[in-house]
């Protein structure tokens, strides 16, 4: 009897886990951004189905890192200026991104000329029509590169 029931507890484990696995679906974006201060996106949706996203950010300029870096962060719209200022301190070294700070849903690296980058993250927690904005974090290249980033 000890075996059936341990039997059971796996099967039981194995559904769980297979049901959970079948629930997820990874959504796909792209998005570049040149030497001239633009991303060439203003918008990019995600359908409320999508559980996770795999954002690439491609740079499609000739500039380097330094004087023409892009990154591409997701907030809320409201924390966009809080964030922007936590890492125009934290510096280039990091990505000008503040380390650790909870309000970026999402952050790739700063990328230069010729380079890509991406990242997975989760929209568990996102709110389906929730007001978000992507930036990038570079030091004044917001007020340009922004767009809208929709959810739902
Ligand atoms: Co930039």
């Amino acid at each position: 009897m000890r075996g059936y029931a341990v039997g059971c507890l796996a099967l039981g484990l194995l559904v769980y886990g297979g049901a959970a696995h079948a629930a997820d679906k990874l959504c796909k974006l792209e998005i570049s951004g040149n030497d001239l201060l633009q991303y060439d996106k203003a918008e990019l949706k995600v359908a409320a189905d999508c559980t996770k996203v795999e954002l690439t950010l491609k740079h499609t300029g000739q500039l380097p890192a330094q004087t023409m870096g892009h990154t591409w962060v997701l907030t809320k719209t409201a924390d966009v200026q809080g964030v922007l200022d936590a890492g125009a301190a934290a510096g280039i070294a990091h990505s000008y991104e503040p380390p650790g700070d909870k309000r970026m849903i999402a952050a790739t690296k700063l990328v230069g000329g010729g380079q890509v980058t991406s990242v997975t993250f989760s929209t568990v927690g996102l709110q389906k029509g929730g007001d978000y904005t992507y930036f990038c974090t570079f030091p004044g290249h917001a007020a340009l590169m922004r767009g809208k980033f929709i959810f739902g």
